[in-house]
């Protein structure tokens, strides 16, 4: 078993984790809480889709899209509908599995591969290799659907997660490493219900998809940063497209992809502003909630009147952090997130 001071979930930049009740609360306070009213909630850049997680048991239809691979397992995993009991089994029988396959994780990711700084130990990277091709052969057999596919893929990422050599996301390799990365792998359930619903998953460039769809409440929670997030991801990627990837070209001490397509779309404050107001006026929602800091929303404000009626949401909670000063490992602070309300005109 994993200690519990490993099993942690996964990193990523900005996510609504903190926040989803909250948000999740506001859309069921635009929307209304009954199931049987046919209401749309759509996140255009969905990561790890917390919101609509917390949303599910309550939303007719959600609509999840992000422009990555792993995403939309994820996505896929947490969202369907039902996954089959005997799941747990095949979890089971996963672990068992002790694998001496050196595949692309072996030959990308270990410390015996060709890597600078080793994201996984020899025996985990073998052990997410194997796991893998099992995973794909179960579903090209009939043995597992689609669904139950995503699932035990989604449950071997989170693993890679815990016992990867990383320091906050897959681009930021601990050196020297880690102890966490010599613990076993090791598959766990999703923390996940079966709940009925229309849940849609997509894989697509927001600024193409927005002009597809349409429904009540849009939740919009852009990139902050100028990076695309495969540049920190790309473990995740890889796991993902397995056997299906281009060849991994790292470069550096901390092990940086190369990628053609470094920046997203909103890599500038002058794309960010131009690309949100094509996202505003081509969304076909009454209510949009928009992630924002202050800062980078300010610029925003006559863009947002443009289109409608906006106001602006505060949320204040509890994080742990780190306490250098007093030589004490946690303690708590509090944090604010504002969010955008605009009430689109037409609507
Ligand atoms: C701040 S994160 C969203 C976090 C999410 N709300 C959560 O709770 O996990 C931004 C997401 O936008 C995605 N993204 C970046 N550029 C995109 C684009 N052009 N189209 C769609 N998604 C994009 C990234 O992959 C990333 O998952």
């Amino acid at each position: 078993m994993i200690p519990w001071k490993y099993s942690k979930t996964m990193k990523y930049p900005n996510n609504n984790k903190k926040t989803a009740k909250f948000l999740a609360k506001t859309v069921l306070d635009l929307v209304g809480v009954d199931k049987s009213i046919d209401s749309t909630f759509c996140e255009l850049f969905g990561g790890l889709g917390y919101v609509s997680r917390e949303l599910k048991p309550y939303v007719k239809n959600i609509i999840i899209n992000d422009i990555e691979v792993y995403s939309s397992m994820i996505n896929t995993a947490y969202m369907s509908v039902w996954i089959p009991r005997h799941i747990e089994k095949l979890l089971m029988s996963l672990n068992k599995n002790i694998g001496f396959k050196t595949g692309l994780i072996y030959k990308y990711y270990s410390s015996e591969g060709k890597i600078t700084t080793p994201c996984f130990s020899p025996e985990n990277a073998m052990k997410i290799d194997t796991i893998r091709t099992q995973i794909t052969a179960w579903h090209k057999l009939g043995v597992i659907n689609f669904d139950s596919y995503c699932y035990l893929l989604t449950s071997l990422l989170e693993a890679s997660v815990r016992v990867a050599n990383i320091q906050h996301t897959f681009d930021s390799f601990n050196s020297p490493i880690h102890k966490r990365m010599y613990l076993p792998l090791e598959l766990l359930p999703l923390d996940r219900k079966d709940d009925s619903g229309n849940f849609h998953i997509q894989r697509s460039c927001a600024k193409d998809y927005i002009n597809k769809i349409e429904g009540d409440v849009l939740f919009l929670n852009p990139p902050k940063s100028g990076c695309n997030y495969h540049i920190n991801y790309h473990v995740l990627n890889t796991i993902c497209l397995y056997p299906k990837v281009e060849q991994v070209e790292m470069f550096g001490k901390f092990n940086k992809i190369n990628y053609k397509f470094k920046h997203t779309p909103f890599h500038t404050k002058r794309k960010y502003l131009e690309n949100m107001e094509f996202i505003l006026a081509n969304a076909k929602f009454k209510y949009i909630i928009l992630d924002c800091n202050k800062e980078i929303c300010e610029p925003l404000h006559p863009i947002l009147s443009k289109y409608g009626e906006f106001s602006i949401l505060e949320h204040l909670y509890n994080i742990r952090v780190r306490d250098v000063a007093r030589y004490r490992l946690k303690t708590t602070s509090q944090k604010h997130s504002y969010f955008y309300l605009l009430e689109k005109k037409g609507y």
